[in-house]
């Protein structure tokens, strides 16, 4: 059995890319058929049919039904036979798993787990993006050729970004100072943090900020097991009080990071930002360039080492005091996933 969270809200798509049509994404390994019904709600089906295996997602759309595109077997939105072409009778095995779906900061979500204790209401949720002074701005699906954990790791690290991101989110005045971190076990959250005083802006606030001298600099990385990553960064001119608090002259940016495993050694990461100032469309869209090459930065780093991984499995990562966090969430989702299994909740 995969090493999966089932009981847990994945992103299936930015539902800018979810329409009439169907689409198919694999997701915890398995195939899942995505179209909207004409009220506009996502359906969400196993994209398999179970006459002869042709995934449905070769079908269209009939009504709110779907349509086999081999012989016509038609399901409804809940995954149920309600044609089968030159017969009458429709056996009860004739059916598909259908899946929960729920839509929160343009994505639609999708629940894995056991269908009665799906809770839409649990669903990521960032304030920011829904108050009118900010700015949120969608970014990509970005396929990584790794482990969704891998990812997350990356994810709960900001000591990397004075390496890998020099030309847009870090700088090399920040490579030794050391990262502070935080459990909260009953929410299943770690914080990852540090404060970068009295140090020149980073590329990228260099471009938008309009800083003119040295800032003080502060990374809280907030992850949200399994599968959400949420980095508060910004910087406010040093001496203005932002390490007390006074963040409000400075620049901020939620980096918000959804990611699904798509099978053991893949995964997207569906990410967006939302940013405490306005800026114009050619603004907006030469941010998303560089957001688009920081995490292309990433994307090459967690491919090589999961090529790695796979070529030496029997090598073990050594750990570092860089590593607390990324330790503990990987600890923490294998206690998630030990959980849900004990209590039979992985299941349909
Ligand atoms: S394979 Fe779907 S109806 Fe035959
Ligand atoms: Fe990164």
């Amino acid at each position: 059995m995969s090493d999966f969270l089932r009981s847990a809200w994945y992103p299936a798509g930015w539902s800018r890319d979810i329409g009439d049509a169907p689409v198919s994404r694999r997701i915890l390994n398995e195939d899942i058929v995505l179209y909207r019904k004409s009220d506009g709600a996502v359906v969400a089906l196993e994209d398999v049919c179970p006459h002869r295996l042709l995934p449905l997602s070769f079908g269209k759309r009939k009504g709110d039904a779907l349509e086999c595109g081999y012989h016509g077997a038609t399901f409804d939105a809940s995954g149920r036979c309600i044609r089968i072409p030159g017969q009458e009778l429709i056996p009860a095995n004739a059916r598909v798993r259908a899946y929960p779906v729920a839509e929160r900061m343009g994505l639609a979500w999708i629940w894995m787990g056991a269908a009665d204790r799906a809770d839409p209401s649990t669903i990521y949720d960032l304030p920011q993006y829904h108050d009118p002074e900010w700015m949120a701005v969608e970014g990509d699906a970005l396929p990584v050729a790794a482990n969704y954990l891998s990812l997350a790791d990356n994810l709960c690290d900001p000591s990397h970004v004075s390496f890998v991101h020099l030309s847009t989110l870090g700088n090399a005045q920040s490579e030794d100072v050391p990262v502070q971190w935080e459990m909260s076990e009953p929410e299943k959250k770690i914080l990852t943090w540090r404060w970068i005083i009295d140090a020149p802006a980073i590329p990228l606030f260099q471009k938008f900020g309009g800083f003119a001298g040295p800032v003080d600099r502060w990374h809280y990385y907030h992850y949200h097991a399994p599968n959400i990553a949420v980095i508060d960064f910004g910087s406010a001119p040093t001496g203005t009080g932002a390490p007390e608090g006074r963040r409000d002259n400075g620049v901020q940016i939620y980096a918000c990071h959804f990611m699904t495993p798509v099978d053991e050694a893949h995964s997207i990461d569906h990410w967006q930002f939302v940013a405490n100032f306005k800026a114009d469309e050619a603004t907006r869209q030469s941010m998303i360039e560089n957001f688009r090459m920081a995490f292309a930065e990433d994307k090459l780093i967690l491919e090589r080492i999961e090529a790695n991984e796979q070529r030496m499995p029997e090598r073990r990562p050594l750990r570092f005091a860089m590593d607390a966090s990324p330790v503990r969430m990987r600890r923490m989702v294998a206690d998630m996933i030990a959980a849900e299994r004990s209590v039979g909740h992985q299941a349909a």
